[in-house]
């Protein structure tokens, strides 16, 4: 029997596309000899995109023959791209070369054809570019024609090892059945959604054949550096297994840390909740202090705080994050408007993560993530995978989480969910004597570790912070105490 025929050898060599992250999501990136479709609508970011991969390329000496339709003088593609970064001027009419259709548009499609075929038979070229193919299309007839056009330059190029690249100003979820789409081998489409009142941009991959590509929304900016896609975190955080540590990681606070039987397990995620002025952020600050001092590589994002004012009340409290961030040993990242984007917020910190070996993190403030999700629905998955995401890397965290609910209410963080995620969960409340108001710390659940019942008062005062855990003692003080059930524990809630 004869052997298969084998094809030529450069049929399953995959190409980056260079631009950050999109070939995460296109299995390392475009086949050689596909047809690319770019899809989107005026604005969307097209240009932009086959711009950057066409530099790109260039860049790596492969040669580009970039293709404008309309009457657009080539000056337009170059004053167009110029404010880029990734543009180079000096490759332009070397490894970019630049042609214009726009004389043989009336000809027709054979007219066109032979234009790109001569043109590409006379260079040695990797990659053809159509942008703005929809002008094209309008010279060319009717679908069939399209269709034609594309399956005899597709089949062409593909033989010769050449990747092709169109841009094409259409919705894919409304010109579906068009002929372009229908032909091609991958469609990115670039759209535009809101989250919370805010535009953002979407881009997804609809189609890519002989390879698994993720699909759905994902985020993306374009700046000067060009387009920057943020993949959903919960679709490409890959977490490897790591071996359960039983390394505590404490607060420096005694009675705390016999609280949680010496301190937080490495590589566990903490849901520190509690009504706002509980003392939230002074423990989680005091958490990351305490990694500072024993030379613990930190990470603290926050949202709506200013780095002044963060570190004068660290100041005040003795809490040497000042220190921390002059010796390199603590990053701060910080959102005052309170706006992120989430999956960028998440890409940020897992690179600062690696980057700085960071062992204490601490995100004060869930809320502002938990709204900008709030659409998509995507809170819990999110944190589910940023959550394994740190585990794996050991990165013990500390997740501060607001609650709206009065004082002496049933305590429901109204996402019973997010405790589960977290796995510990340490509660701060209030509550009043005659004579003044105390606030009341309890850990509620501390996965895969033991830690005591004890109903422990924070006490905030003169730049010091304590937890004094004596039970009885506290008790004796606040016999004006209501019975508190927490959502979601087994064992029908704890009351005190
Ligand atoms: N330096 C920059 N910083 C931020 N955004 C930029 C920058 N330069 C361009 N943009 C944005 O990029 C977009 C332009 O993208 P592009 O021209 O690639 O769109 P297109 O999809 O090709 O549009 P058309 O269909 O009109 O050709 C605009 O929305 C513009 O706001
Ligand atoms: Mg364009």
């Amino acid at each position: 029997m004869a052997e298969a025929k084998q094809g030529p050898s450069w049929q399953a060599e995959s190409i980056p596309t260079g631009v950050p992250n999109l070939d995460r999501l296109i299995d390392g990136g475009l086949t050689r000899g596909s047809l690319v479709l770019l899809a989107g609508g005026p604005g969307a970011g097209k240009t932009v995109l086959a711009g950057q991969m066409a530099f790109h390329w260039a860049a790596q000496g492969r040669k580009v023959l970039w293709v404008v339709t309309l009457g657009e003088p080539n000056e337009k593609f170059m004053t167009h791209l110029s404010a880029m970064r990734f543009f180079d001027r000096r490759m332009v009419g070397d490894t970019v070369q630049i042609i214009n259709l726009s004389r043989y548009l009336e000809q027709g499609r054979q007219a066109q054809l032979s234009v790109i075929r001569e043109t590409v038979q006379g260079g040695d070229y990797a990659f053809v570019i159509i942008d703005g193919f929809q002008s094209q299309r309008s010279f060319l007839g009717d679908p069939r024609d399209v269709r034609l056009f594309l399956s005899e330059l597709g089949s062409e190029l593909a033989l010769m090892g050449i990747t092709m690249l169109l841009t094409v100003d259409a919705s894919p979820l409304r010109n579906w059945e068009s002929a372009e789409f229908t032909v091609v081998d991958v469609i990115i489409a670039l759209e535009r959604g809101e989250a919370e009142g805010r535009e953002r941009r979407l881009l997804r991959v609809l189609k890519q054949r002989g390879r698994a590509a993720i699909g759905g929304h994902h985020t993306f900016t374009i700046s000067s550096n060009g387009i920057h896609v943020h993949p959903r975190v919960e679709a490409v955080a890959r977490a490897a297994e790591a071996p359960a540590s039983t390394t505590r990681h404490s607060f420096g606070l005694a009675g705390l840390d016999q609280m949680l039987a010496g301190g937080l397990l490495e590589g566990s995620a903490t849901l520190l909740a509690g009504s706002a002025g509980t003392g939230k952020s002074l423990l989680a600050g005091q958490f990351l202090a305490e990694g500072l001092r024993q030379g613990q590589p930190g990470l603290y994002l926050a949202f709506f705080e200013s780095l002044n004012r963060l570190l004068q009340r660290a100041g005040e409290f003795d809490m040497p994050l000042r220190q921390g961030l002059e010796s390199g040993l603590l990053h701060v990242k910080l959102y005052p408007s309170g706006r992120c984007d989430p999956d960028a917020c998440a890409e940020e910190a897992m690179r600062l993560i690696a980057e700085h070996r960071i062992r204490r993190l601490v995100l004060d403030g869930l809320e502002p993530i938990e709204r900008e999700l709030a659409t998509s629905g995507r809170i819990i998955d999110y944190l589910a995978a940023v959550v394994e995401y740190l585990r794996a890397q050991g990165v013990t965290s500390l997740l501060t989480y607001e609650l709206s609910e009065p004082v002496g209410t049933t305590l429901n963080l109204g996402r019973p969910l997010l405790s589960q995620v977290t796995g510990n969960v340490i509660f701060l409340r209030f509550a009043r004597t005659d004579t003044r108001r105390h606030r009341l710390l309890s850990v509620l659940k501390t996965r895969y570790s033991d830690h005591s019942d004890a109903i422990a008062e924070l006490l905030v005062s003169q730049g010091r912070l304590e937890v004094v855990t004596d039970p009885a003692a506290v008790q004796q003080q606040k016999p004006d105490l209501v019975p508190v059930a927490f959502q979601g524990e087994p064992q029908g809630g704890h009351y005190y």
